[in-house]
């Protein structure tokens, strides 16, 4: 596994970046794996102003998001769709025939797993697949206990999970209790995994990720299974394990 280390959300941003943009002009076509949430946003715009200046093209991308919340569809401003709209498809020239992200209102969805496992499947899987972590360790809807073999599926939230999302909903309104997500064993098998985390709330996840057991207990620890992980952190993140002595670049 590889570290690197940023001062700040900006530097960390730029350098998630630097990874994305790099699988892109090496292999146009290739397929991305993105993530929502805070964490991937500085990183979105700093795309949006490399494609912006002529530098980086998404003509030839496919994508394939994480996770999408059961019962909402594109126009719902909290969906996941929505947001990969607004913080970066409706900015570059990605064609939105090459962006998936689960069917929110697909009404069958054991139907809707399946399809997305065959899109993906379809694709030739993940090049690249961009995660950020819950402070419970979480990566897409993955949530502690759940088996690790599982491909996509309807994941019901955690609480601690539900709270923290909660800032993406108006006060009062309904948070959906349930998810679609790719399984950890869809994530697995992306062929390489960038992990990107900020902030000193992610610091002892963080640690326990990477240098603690892997159990089901801690979902995302099982990233120390995968070939080729790439975990770019500022320094508040990466606090506690560099404490363990982990070898950190700059
Ligand atoms: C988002 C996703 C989640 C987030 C995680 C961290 O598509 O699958 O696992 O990556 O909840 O969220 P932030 O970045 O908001 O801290």
């Amino acid at each position: 596994m590889r570290i690197y280390e940023a001062a700040d959300y900006q530097g960390m941003s730029r350098r998630a970046a630097n990874i994305l943009s790099a699988h892109v002009i090496l292999k146009p076509g290739c397929v991305l794996g993105l993530a929502t949430g805070r964490t991937p946003v500085g990183a979105y715009r700093q795309l949006i102003e490399w494609y912006k200046k002529g530098d980086l093209s998404f003509s030839e991308t496919r994508t394939v998001n994480l996770d999408e919340y059961r019962g909402l569809g594109p126009e719902s401003p909290q969906s996941y769709r929505f947001f990969m709209q607004e913080h970066l498809f409706g900015h570059i020239d990605v064609r939105p025939e090459n962006t998936y992200i689960p069917d929110g209102l697909a009404p069958d969805p054991d139907a809707e797993c399946r399809r997305y496992n065959e899109v993906i499947r379809s694709l030739g899987g993940i090049d690249l697949q961009l995660l950020g972590i819950g402070r419970n360790g979480h990566i897409g809807f993955n949530e502690p206990g759940r088996a690790f073999e599982l491909e996509t599926h309807l994941a019901t939230l955690s609480e601690s999970t539900r709270a923290a999302n909660a800032r993406s909903f108006p006060a009062g309104a309904d948070m959906p209790r349930q998810a679609f997500t790719m399984g950890i064993k869809s994530i697995m098998q992306a062929r390489r995994i960038l992990v990107a985390v900020s902030g000193a709330d992610k610091a002892e996840i963080v640690r326990r990720a990477f240098t603690g057991p892997v159990v089901p207990g801690v979902p995302c620890s099982i990233l120390q299974l995968h070939p080729d992980v790439t975990l770019v952190g500022d320094r508040a993140a990466l606090a506690a394990l560099r404490e363990t002595g982990a070898r950190i670049c700059g």
